[in-house]
């Protein structure tokens, strides 16, 4: 709390009061164009770049307007904290090819101390997920806002609409808050996942709206001290820990929380999924609790079958789960299987713990399906709980 209001009140003063040490630096001032046609990504590292050189606290002011921006990178070790203060909207060219084959449209690199306060980015993914569906010769496609390598790091109030690929991207990092963050694209947009984290820690999403194409928040491998409160998910994929286990020798995630959050329509709940296939992650520490699921088709799942196209004939998952907790979980089920525990032969799940659980179906009962599933229950849980004990 210290530190979301230190930058609040920052932020404040900057506009409210020149005396106080602290500048403000206008993109306007350094040749953005507001006009939403005129390419203003130098004008944007310009300014950027006169904000991290500043001695004093210093913000990157965005004025109302539309600003249009070819992949940007924002790196460097600024000499004090920076502030994005944005007002207006960032906008991707329509050219998909002109976004290039790097996979970022606006990165932060190796930056920490950032806070980004407001704004809308709108990636214009449509010409690049038609060209996905006709399966034509495509670029790899750009994440709207990225952050790799950074530390400390502020978000608050931003809009992400219609990515191309992932919304936001946070990897290598440690120490994020991300909170009021809006993020939408069509529930049938290709790969359009709302919050992407892997390899980082002490990574926190609260207070959220994501309706998307994939999953609302997706957690791969490397992540620990995970903390994500008051989603809305939905359309979506829900909350994914995975995929895990693609590689032979990967980075676990551990101490993982999700908590009240409310999934509507989505194809899953929480789900944790690993490659059918030998590795050396696994996913131990994860907790989900006091959740709504309204019409959900798989309110709780794990699934370590996970293996497109055939890649991984006869193996089995080397991903070991372990110590996960269900608690408080109620909702509607869009099928009869509102628990599926399906878990890898030669690595089984220890340690699942499922309490006070009620998933219904309209009209039917519904029935949880484990396999290789160790755990134990507390209090009332519907349906009935199929762990081996
Ligand atoms: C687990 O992560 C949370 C943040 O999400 C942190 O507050 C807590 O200290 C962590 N627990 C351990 C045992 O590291």
């Amino acid at each position: 709390m210290p530190k979301e209001l230190h930058t609040c009140l920052l932020s404040i003063l900057c506009f409210a009061l020149w005396a106080f040490p602290c500048d403000s630096y206008n993109v306007v001032h350094f040749g953005a164009k507001p006009n939403g046609r005129s390419d203003s990504s130098l004008s944007f590292l310009r300014t950027w770049m006169a904000a991290c050189n500043s001695v004093r606290p210093s913000t990157v002011y965005v004025p109302r307007g539309t600003y249009l921006l070819r992949p940007v990178t924002f790196s460097g070790s600024c000499k004090n904290r920076v502030t994005f203060q944005i007002e207006g909207t960032l906008v991707a060219p329509y050219d998909y090819w002109s976004m290039g084959n790097s996979g970022y449209w606006i990165l932060f690199k190796e930056v920490s101390r950032v806070s980004i306060l407001g704004g809308k980015i709108d990636g214009r993914g449509a010409g690049f997920w038609g060209c996905r569906r006709k399966g034509g010769n495509c670029p790899v496609g750009a994440r709207s806002i990225s952050f790799m390598w950074c530390k400390d790091i502020y978000v608050r109030g931003l809009t992400s609409i219609n990515s191309q690929t992932i919304h936001m991207a946070i990897g290598q990092s440690k120490n994020m808050r991300i909170e009021y963050t809006t993020i939408r694209a069509p529930s049938r947009s290709p790969n359009t996942d709302g919050i992407h984290v892997q390899h980082s820690s002490d990574i926190s999403i609260r207070r959220s709206i994501i309706k998307t194409g994939d999953d609302c928040v997706s957690i791969g491998p490397g992540t620990t001290n995970m903390w994500v409160e008051r989603i809305g998910c939905g359309p979506g994929h829900g909350i994914s820990i995975g995929s895990l286990g693609n590689g032979i020798r990967e980075k676990g995630v551990q101490n993982v929380t999700v908590t009240s959050s409310v999934f509507t329509k989505t194809d899953n709940g929480v789900r944790i999924k690993s490659w059918a296939r030998p590795s050396s992650g696994y996913a131990t520490d994860i907790h989900f609790r006091n959740l709504v699921m309204l019409n959900v088709i798989n309110p709780i799942i794990i699934d370590q079958t996970y293996c497109p196209n055939y890649q991984c004939p006869h193996q089995s998952s080397g991903v070991k789960i372990s110590r996960v907790t269900y608690t408080n979980i109620r909702g509607s089920s869009s099928r009869p299987e509102a628990i599926t525990l399906d878990c890898s032969p030669t690595n089984p799940c220890t340690g699942i713990k499922l309490h006070n659980i009620r998933l219904s179906t309209p009209n039917r009962a519904t029935r949880a399906v484990c396999f290789n599933a160790g755990g134990y229950t507390r209090g009332l849980v519907i349906p009935r709980s199929c762990l081996r004990t």
